[in-house]
């Protein structure tokens, strides 16, 4: 348990916001601005992952504060004929930190699977971007009992030939899809056995100094109530919002709750 909570200390904290559809440039400059003096003291690493067409903006309103910029999405090819992809060069120019891949969204309605999420996650990371990898299984999966050969599989194969060196630059995020925007969360229970289970993978893949090492969200229906909980779990390592990254105040108590959330 000691050694538990000492690693848990040792692993970069990360609350992350997935605004998805929402907000235009304007409104995305007015919602940075109100989180920027709420989080500004924060002791964990906050981002917002916001539209492509909000990135600029977002980048230039969160200039000077401790808030990270993330895109939603990135194609693996460098240019060509994509009609309607963004490339990793294009995000990394605009000054782009994270990239959120393989988001159940994009697995459910556009066809993301996870030779794709793969071929992301392998050009974010070429491109010097860091992807949050999102995983979860889906409600029929969970009742049949197989969440964990689900995760192993998306787990292996999303990270395919992604190389030891690499993944000190990969989040992780476990989203049970459906806790996804049902308000029905995940118990803190239930988040801390699929996270460690999460690093048991890593750690068939890649040894045990990197999978203590990489940091692993939970997401789904996390808010300003239950994040506590769940990030004091010792294999929650940070949090991937939803709605609630769109309230300043919501996303701030959580921030809050992630700068107390090291073990004592
Ligand atoms: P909600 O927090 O709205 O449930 O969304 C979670 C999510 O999908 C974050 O990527």
């Amino acid at each position: 348990m000691i050694l538990d909570a000492l690693t848990k200390n040792l692993r970069k904290t990360i609350i992350a916001g997935n605004w998805k559809m929402n907000k235009t440039p304007s409104e995305a400059k007015a919602l940075l601005e109100e989180i920027a003096p709420l989080v500004k003291d924060a002791d964990c690493e906050v981002v917002a992952c916001v539209p492509y067409v909000d990135l600029a903006t977002a980048i230039e309103a969160t200039k000077g504060t401790n808030i990270k910029i993330g895109a939603e999405n990135c194609h693996w090819e460098e240019s060509g004929a994509y009609t309607g992809e963004i490339s990793t060069g294009m995000l990394k120019e605009l000054g782009v930190e994270y990239v959120v891949i393989g988001h159940s969204e994009r697995r459910q309605y556009f066809g993301e699977t996870d030779e794709t999420v793969n071929k992301r996650t392998k050009a974010a990371l070429k491109a010097g971007l860091k992807p949050i990898v999102c995983v979860g299984e889906l409600l029929w999966e969970r009742e049949c009992n197989i969440t964990n050969e689900v995760i192993a599989r998306q787990i292996k194969l999303d990270l395919w030939d992604v190389s030891a060196e690499d993944m000190m630059n990969v989040t992780i995020a476990y989203e049970p899809v459906w806790a996804i925007g049902t308000g029905k969360t995940a118990t803190a229970e239930q988040a801390e056995e699929v996270c460690a289970f999460i690093r048991l993978c890593l750690k068939g893949l890649y040894g045990l100094e990197v999978a203590e090492s990489v940091t692993i969200q939970y997401g789904g229906s996390m808010n300003d109530k239950n994040a506590g909980e769940l990030l004091m779990k010792t294999n929650v390592d940070g949090g991937l919002i939803g709605g609630a990254s769109l309230v300043a105040e919501k996303f701030a108590a959580i921030v809050d709750a992630a700068s107390r959330s090291y073990e004592e």
